[in-house]
């Protein structure tokens, strides 16, 4: 039985409105009725854990989180099948790098059990707000924030752990439209010892100007790369980055502990030899993967997350200029690896991983 104790929320959204929001939620915009919710401090370990209704918090001025950014998250998503029925996809996967960032950033992990928990107990209870519509999923953004009010920077002895949960079409509106990709010097992502493997929210503040600096340049996302010598590419500002390469490889980013190791990215170097490609992690310097895709060796880019699922990269632009990939339009394995693990997410294949929960 779940430990996490519901608590209705009297004021829940009348059907019409929820289904109407439903219909094209749009990404992360709208939030169901309830919240899932636990507190720590030395003293008592883990506690109040419940569902409660969603509403705004309310915090101390002085909180840890306020000022140091003490704060870890995660990303994944529950389906609704054909015959109605509602599935995570591997939320274990989430529960361990959410306990990983946790450590990193000073805050208490949370046993797998209560993780799993929290999401199983949000989902059942907001399950009407799980959308059924073509590419569409409930989102589940679980976080933790310190929020010790102190000025003194060091650890919080007060945490709070919550799930929200957004009916979500996909992150790029367009669906699978190929996205272009500029190369940032100005900016780094992540350093040797740093913070990059973790999900904290400082990661993503910080690629947000470098984001910018995408736009400027006509892009749809941002590239970061480490600061080794040569230059070799990371991530994305919220995904990991692979290549398809003519003669059946595919490669991406080794993770050196200054990438996120993405649940998406677990998942496809797992399927990717149900599609005869071979899977080659690796540093890739940026020299030689702009050769590589000028001369049509790497035949295909592609951007993937939970959020992104696989999407595909029409062009790398730096300051050498544009970079096209193949004929700029989404690849056939591109694709191919698209359709197979959403088949799987949306129960349209057999899940022979089992990885829906
Ligand atoms: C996710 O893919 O779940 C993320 O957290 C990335 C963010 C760009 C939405």
């Amino acid at each position: 039985m779940s430990s996490f104790v519901v608590q209705h929320n009297p004021h829940v959204l009348p059907a019409a409105d929820r289904e109407r929001l439903m219909a094209d939620p749009g990404f992360g915009k709208v939030f169901s009725d309830h919240m899932a919710w636990a507190a720590w401090t030395p003293e008592r370990g883990w506690h109040d854990r419940s569902i409660r209704p969603y509403g705004p918090l309310q915090l101390d001025p002085a909180s840890a989180i306020f000022h140091y950014g003490q704060e870890v998250f995660e990303g994944l998503k529950a389906y609704r099948h054909a015959d109605s029925s509602v599935w995570a996809f591997r939320p274990e996967m989430n529960a361990a790098r959410m306990a990983a960032s946790a450590t990193r950033l000073a805050l208490p992990p949370l046993s797998e059990g209560d993780f799993l928990d929290s999401i199983q107990a949000l989902v059942e209870t907001d399950r009407d707000w799980v959308p059924g519509g073509e590419e569409q999923s409930f989102y589940l953004r679980p976080f933790m924030i310190g929020v010790t009010p102190a000025m003194a920077v060091k650890p919080s002895r007060h945490v709070l752990y919550a799930v929200i949960g957004s009916p979500s079409s996909p992150y790029f509106e367009a669906g699978v439209r190929p996205v272009s990709i500029w190369l940032t010097r100005t900016y780094a992502r992540a350093g040797a010892g740093g913070t990059g493997a973790a999900k904290c929210g400082g990661n993503y503040a910080s690629s947000m100007a470098a984001q910018l600096e995408a736009e400027s340049q006509g892009c749809d996302q941002v590239a970061f790369v480490d600061a080794g010598s040569p230059a070799s590419v990371e991530e994305l500002g919220g995904m990991n980055i692979m290549a398809v390469t003519r003669d059946g490889e595919l490669h991406t980013p080794q993770l050196t502990g200054t990438i996120l190791p993405g649940v998406t990215r677990a998942s496809i170097l797992d399927i990717a030899a149900d599609h005869g490609l071979r899977v080659v992690e690796r540093r890739i310097p940026v020299s030689s993967l702009l050769d590589d895709i000028d001369a049509g060796t790497v035949a295909e880019l592609f951007a993937c997350g939970t959020a992104a699922v696989i999407t595909p990269i029409s062009q790398l632009k730096d300051d050498s200029g544009v970079h096209r990939v193949g004929d700029g339009q989404a690849g056939p394995m591109t694709l191919e690896l698209r359709q197979h693990l959403t088949d799987l997410q949306y129960g349209r294949r057999p899940d022979d991983r089992g990885w829906l929960r």
